[in-house]
């Protein structure tokens, strides 16, 4: 569906996405037009003269909420509307937040595919008025179970492994369908030259040509490597671990 996606990133803190879109897969994808990346400043959606962002929690407590006007005036001039089952088709609204659905890499691939228009709000202080989740999110992510100080690292981390898996961004020389977690392991290891290096040798299976032993040597140390790191990825066919 996605000829070329757009990606719109919400934040009090542009300048900390300064250059991270600029390398490697990301900035190839720009510039063939792929994907267009845009941060934009919440504070220039503030309207008050103080332009303020943020305010204390109802109810008390520590900290500062993200107040919600700025966040709807943003979503009504990027989206168009303010109504998240109202958005037209490919539109996803994602909330970073340790409160999140642990991102995926199906999720990541369900990106790739269906959207064409991502509007990542990065999430800050103590959290975000719940009327922008209520009214305006259509997906709260986590990247994990830890706590970041807000949800920045966690926009790049979301986009690098969206653009990645669009098509044409990982160009004809490689691919993403050997990535770990692509068939529920986590990758085998890898080696190059030299063959031999301060003494450690490369498996003597990589250097004879044969691929069907190859494959079956990286099967079977993905799987060592899954069970030994991840055994919650390995279920048998009833789903059961
Ligand atoms: N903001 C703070 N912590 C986060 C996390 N773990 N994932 C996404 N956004 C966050």
């Amino acid at each position: 569906m996605n000829q070329s996606v757009i990606i719109d990133v919400l934040t009090i803190f542009p300048e900390f996405f300064d250059a991270v879109f600029d390398f490697g897969i990301i900035r190839r994808a720009k510039l063939a037009g792929i994907v267009e990346i845009n941060v934009h400043d919440i504070r220039e959606y503030a309207m008050d003269k103080h332009r303020m962002v943020d305010d204390r929690p109802f109810g008390g407590g520590d900290g500062m909420v993200l107040k919600p006007e700025p966040i709807f005036a943003a979503i009504e001039n990027l989206v168009g509307m303010s109504d998240r089952d109202a958005y037209p088709q490919g539109t996803r609204v994602v909330l970073l937040s340790p409160q999140g659905k642990p991102f995926q890499q199906a999720d990541a691939v369900g990106f790739s595919e269906e959207a064409n228009h991502i509007v990542l709000i990065c999430g800050r202080y103590e959290g975000v008025d719940e009327r922008v989740n209520d009214a305006l999110v259509t997906d709260e992510i986590s990247i994990g179970d830890y706590v970041l100080s807000g949800g920045e690292p966690a926009a790049i981390v979301v986009v690098d492994s969206i653009v990645r898996l669009l098509p044409e961004a990982l160009g004809s020389e490689t691919s993403a369908v050997n990535d770990s977690f692509s068939n529920g392991l986590l990758d085998c290891p890898h080696y190059t030259r030299p063959a031999e290096f301060r003494g450690m040798k490369v498996p003597e299976v990589l250097l004879n040509g044969n691929h069907a032993q190859i494959e079956k040597w990286r099967f079977k140390k993905a799987l060592e490597k899954t069970e030994a790191v991840r055994p919650d990825l390995i279920t048998n066919e009833n789903g059961e671990r």
